[in-house]
């Protein structure tokens, strides 16, 4: 591969990798300038991969670590299972991918007792307006909480539960079957974490309202403290707003970071995206 070049964006989170080039193999040196560019950065860009394939994108996956199979099976690519398709498309009466995904503040697949870590979203299709990526900064986010709330939520936890409003959110959607529930208990994520790589503390208040309930709290107030705790950690000072190319291929890290998917006319435009997961460790509370 030629040389990387990294820009920082003129934020607290984003940047572009420039000459990326993913149709040949590339060195571990060549990688971990990679790593530690998006450990800093939180979300990179790397645009103009227009001819990237699925088997690339899986095997760009798997220096990130070990590639996830998205739970629901009529979304993902039966040649390349890793490889979930996001779509409003639908082709000879089937659709390509699911649709509507997102499209609130949440942390990829919180719902697991080892959640995403990492995801990696291209662009195959966008449209020319709408469709947008965002993403706010959870390292900056908790660093701006008044101390007494930091001090407050330190110890919290958040039960996060999929099955409760799995149908609430995809109500277009055919329900999760039976085999499919059982799959996915409600899991208990500390409500602030410890990135195990950077060592700093963010908050982890995503999984739209899956981010159940505070344990040792009433419903109401833990609901309305994660409520509370989201519209702040989403104000403009933390976001970067991705306006996507097409041949654009983002990677994020979801142990410092809430995203969501802007809407778009979806009568009038067609957006396909490819979606990898890693995952990684259960989250760790601050001691
Ligand atoms: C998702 C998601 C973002 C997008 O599917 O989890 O966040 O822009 N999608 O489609
Ligand atoms: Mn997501």
């Amino acid at each position: 591969m030629s040389t990387l070049a990294f820009r920082a964006f003129f934020l607290s989170l984003g940047g572009e990798l420039c000459f990326l080039d993913l149709s040949k193999p590339f060195d571990d040196q060549t990688f971990a300038a990679i790593k530690t560019f998006w450990l800093e950065r939180i979300v990179f860009v790397a645009r103009g991969l227009h001819d990237l394939t699925p088997e690339q994108l899986v095997a760009f996956t798997r220096r990130f670590g070990e590639a996830h199979v998205f739970h629901v099976s009529r979304y993902t690519m039966s040649e390349n299972p890793e490889v979930y398709v996001i779509s409003n498309v639908v082709e000879n009466g089937k659709p390509l991918g699911a649709t509507g995904a997102g499209t609130w503040w949440h942390t990829d697949e919180m719902y697991l007792e080892k959640p995403a870590h990492c995801t990696l979203l291209y662009g195959k299709e966008v449209p020319p307006e709408g469709g947008d990526t965002i993403f706010a900064d959870m390292y900056a986010a908790y660093a701006a909480l008044p101390e007494g709330m930091r001090n407050r939520i330190d110890s919290l936890k958040v039960v996060v539960t999929r099955i409760k409003t799995y149908e609430s959110y995809y109500p277009h959607r055919p329900p999760l079957s039976e085999d499919e529930k059982a799959a996915l208990p409600d899991v208990v994520h500390p409500l602030v974490r410890v990135h195990p790589e950077t060592g700093r503390k963010a908050l982890f208040c995503g999984g739209g309202e899956a981010a159940w309930s505070i344990v040792g709290l009433p419903l109401f107030e833990g609901q309305a403290l994660l409520r509370t705790l989201r519209d702040f950690a989403t104000m403009p000072r933390f976001v970067y707003a991705h306006k996507w190319r097409p041949g654009d291929l983002l990677v994020w890290d979801n142990r410092c970071a809430l995203h969501a998917a802007t809407l778009y006319d979806t009568e009038k435009h067609r957006r396909i995206m490819y979606r990898t997961t890693v995952h990684g460790e259960a989250p760790v509370a601050p001691a």
